[in-house]
């Protein structure tokens, strides 16, 4: 069997579900790959989280430094999200020829051009699996299932807590503000629930998966957002008397003057796959040329399915470190091949 270390940097509601899929799998990784995956440091500002998660002690720091840090170590995982220290956390482990896998949406979504750049000048991978529609393998399924396609279209519900909101003022006519602070009292939405209901955490994500889809460079930043603080219950009650159901969705499509992304609350027919897609779930769909609609579902957020995620990418890469292989990169600094458009 081939040991491949792992460092983790962050257990809070995510890191905390790596480590404990991680454990709970290492004898089938074991058995099934021969791959023996070692959670080999971990670290967290708080240092109580050790325990609760069963880490030995020698394997805790509470600096990320010293994962980094660790000549051992063949995978960092970041799980801390925000820009700083992520961005540093990435340089130095990227630097020292050490893998990535994040789920860092906010950040990957503005700087993955540079960052795979540093990346492939080390001969070493990001993966971000957990970063777009949380534990739906949409990543994986753009990246290599579907590579037989030319992608028409990407739309997902990328954002848990307003498709939530708008879920409920649908169906009891409630208007914005009463849902918004239940969907903060019951922990949906965050305090400062700005990068959900301004689209901005959709912007990200869409950015993520249609560089992927359509080999092309977007950017948070190339990102029409328009949030749902404007949609009132008038407004929904209304598209449901023409048959439509009101979604907070990130759309990216291939046309022929370029590639087109935005996010926008969206009229979608009743009896679209979409329409159907209730409370805090996401769920991604996909139009290829070959293999027409599909639709990928599930939970975009949350402890284990995020862990899910993480752990897929983190597997995906001790196995092709225990082949030897060069690790085929899933996000690579693209050439332009797509042209964008300018938002509009
Ligand atoms: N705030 C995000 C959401 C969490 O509501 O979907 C997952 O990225």
């Amino acid at each position: 069997a081939r040991t491949v270390n792992v460092g983790l940097i962050g257990l809070g509601t995510v890191g905390g579900g790596v480590a404990r899929l991680i454990e709970r799998h290492r004898d089938e990784y074991l058995k099934a790959y021969g791959i023996d995956l070692r959670l080999k440091k971990a670290s967290a500002l708080e240092p109580g989280r050790a325990a609760e998660l069963g880490i030995a002690p020698e394997n805790f720091t509470t600096d990320w430094h010293d994962v980094v840090a660790d000549p051992d170590i063949d995978i960092v995982i970041e799980l801390i999200g925000g820009d700083h220290p992520a961005t540093e956390i990435f340089e130095a482990a990227l630097t020292s020829g050490k893998h990535m896998v994040s789920a860092n949406k906010a950040l990957l979504g503005r700087h993955v051009e540079r960052l795979a750049k540093l990346a492939a000048e080390h001969g070493v991978q990001i993966r971000c699996e957990a970063s777009a529609g949380g534990g739906i393998p949409i990543v994986n399924a753009l990246e290599h299932a579907l590579v037989g396609n030319e992608i028409l279209t990407v739309a997902g519900i990328l954002n848990g807590t307003t498709n939530y909101i708008l879920t409920r003022m649908a169906s009891e006519g409630l208007d914005f503000a009463e849902v918004l602070a239940d969907a903060q009292r019951l922990g949906y939405a965050e305090a400062d629930p700005t990068a959900d209901v301004d689209g901005f955490d959709a912007a990200s994500k869409v950015a993520i998966l249609s560089s992927i889809a359509f080999h092309t460079r977007v950017t948070t930043d190339d990102v029409f957002q328009e949030g749902i603080r404007n949609v009132s219950a008038a407004d929904i009650a209304q598209a449901k008397s023409l048959g439509y159901v009101v979604k907070l969705l990130g759309i990216a499509r291939n046309t022929a003057d370029g590639v087109d992304v935005r996010v926008h609350p969206t009229m979608i027919p009743a009896d679209h796959m979409l329409a159907s897609v209730s409370g805090a779930m996401n769920a991604v769909y996909v139009v290829g040329d070959a293999v027409g609609e599909t639709m990928f579902y599930g939970a975009g957020a949350g402890s284990f399915p995020t862990a899910s995620a993480v752990v897929g990418d983190v597997l995906a890469l001790a196995d092709a470190i225990s082949h030897n292989d060069k690790v085929q990169a899933e996000i690579e600094p693209y050439q332009r091949v797509l042209p964008l458009r300018p938002i509009d």
